[in-house]
């Protein structure tokens, strides 16, 4: 009845790429950028120095980096005029929606002077969407709970920043921690760039065409916000939730590997991990660092902890190669710090915002990329004579 056709009409699937930015063995679960290992990284470097090394391919030097980053927080203002955007959405707007929003909007501030043939002009595009992600989610916060936006400052850390714009208010300033300052920086360096996942081919692919930089980041948040994706670390907090105490351990195992019922295990699988994430390591050591400097006891942590031992004795996990992957510990962190869910997948965007730039600039200066064109297989029906409308 349905035809079946394989056809080549002279072009090559454009779906995929060349890169030399993040390399990842998903059965070794090992993870490095530009070949500095994931765990060294996070323990040794900051996040200023992640994104220079994402964008130029080297570790930057005392010099370069002082000047990256104060290039980076001379751009951390937004537009005034991007204040009254903000009024346009409900109070109860999901963040991500407002960053959708925002960051789409950003490209008619720059338009004009986004040349992306324009090395210069790419560089201060990217410059400007790093420097500038943190105000817009800390204003994405203070919208949702009717707060007035915070200003960013000059004298204050990348996540210190973020933090100050977050959590200040005109009658309180926000008391920064060392240790909440440098769990942020950690958090945001583990989720900076994963290779070619979902948002990132999006961000990839819409830039292939030659679209606007600020449109192509706003594309990547679209496709980050998936539960599936970015949208896991919210997912795994309202899981935990749900499961409420160990006892209920088994009925949620069960439901995970029941084919009829949808429900998943959030924080476990991964597209390319069959190993542990390697990122799900660090960020389980670091709850346990916050949540004591903060002094929380949250049970939540006890409780995902026993579902991870749980079901890394269960059959079904171990024969399928699920581990907890980088969604699985980060939200009970950013819980202790005082996020709401709704917040946590704006964070990973805030924090991959750098791989999607470097992802961009590379694909963007590539003398030999094309506009993206994934193949199909076509299953549909063989060509058919038109029937009139009185023959139906
Ligand atoms: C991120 O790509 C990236 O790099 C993404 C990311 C990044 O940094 O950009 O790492 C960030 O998105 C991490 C993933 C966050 N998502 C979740 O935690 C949601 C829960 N996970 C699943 O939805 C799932 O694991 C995926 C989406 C992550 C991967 O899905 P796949 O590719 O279908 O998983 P698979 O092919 O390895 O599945 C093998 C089997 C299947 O069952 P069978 O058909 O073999 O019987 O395992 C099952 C799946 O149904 N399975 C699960 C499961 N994940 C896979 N069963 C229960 N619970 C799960 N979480």
């Amino acid at each position: 009845e349905t035809g079946y056709f394989t056809y080549d009409p002279g072009y090559t699937s454009t779906g995929s790429c060349d890169s030399a930015i993040t390399y990842i063995d998903g059965d070794k679960g090992e993870l490095q950028h530009r070949g500095y290992s994931i765990e060294d990284l996070a323990g040794k470097s900051d996040f200023m120095e992640v994104a220079y090394l994402l964008l130029h391919g080297e570790l930057p030097n005392k010099e370069e980096k002082d000047t990256f980053t104060q290039t980076i927080t001379n751009h951390t203002m937004l537009h005034e005029q991007m204040l009254f955007f903000y009024r346009g959405f409900r109070r109860d707007a999901h963040p991500m929606a407002i960053m959708v929003g925002v960051v789409g909007a950003l490209s008619s501030f720059y338009h004009d002077s986004t040349d992306i043939n324009d090395p210069h002009q790419r560089m201060v595009a990217s410059i400007r969407m790093i420097a500038k992600m943190p105000t817009i989610a800390a204003m994405a916060y203070k919208y949702s709970v009717g707060q007035p936006f915070v200003y960013p400052r000059n004298d204050l850390s990348y996540a210190e920043n973020f933090l100050n714009m977050t959590f200040s208010v005109p009658a309180e300033d926000y008391k920064i921690s060392p240790a909440v300052a440098r769990a942020m920086d950690r958090i945001f360096i583990l989720h900076a760039d994963h290779e070619q996942n979902a948002s990132t081919s999006t961000v990839r692919i819409a830039g292939s065409s030659g679209a606007n930089p600020f449109a192509c980041i706003a594309a990547g948040i679209s496709s980050l916000w998936g539960p599936a994706h970015g949208g896991a670390n919210e997912a795994v907090l309202t899981m935990l939730e749900q499961i409420g105490d160990k006892k209920n351990i088994p009925e949620f195992i069960a439901r995970a590997k029941d084919k009829n019922d949808p429900f998943r295990l959030m924080g476990f699988g991964h597209r390319v991990y069959k190993n542990f994430d390697p990122r799900a390591g660090v960020l389980k050591q670091s709850c346990h660092e916050v949540l004591e400097e903060l002094g929380v006891q949250d049970p939540l942590l006890d409780l995902a902890m026993e579902l991870e031992k749980i079901a890394l004795e269960d059959d079904y996990f171990v024969q399928r190669k699920l581990f907890p992957n980088v969604d699985f510990y980060s939200g009970i962190i950013l819980k202790a710090i005082g996020f709401p869910t709704s917040m946590f997948t704006v964070l990973f965007a805030l924090a991959r915002t750098v791989g999607w730039v470097a992802q961009w600039n590379e694909m963007i200066t590539d003398p030999n990329q094309k506009i993206g064109r994934p193949r199909q297989l076509f299953l549909g029906h063989a060509q058919r004579e038109y029937v009139e409308l009185e023959d139906r």
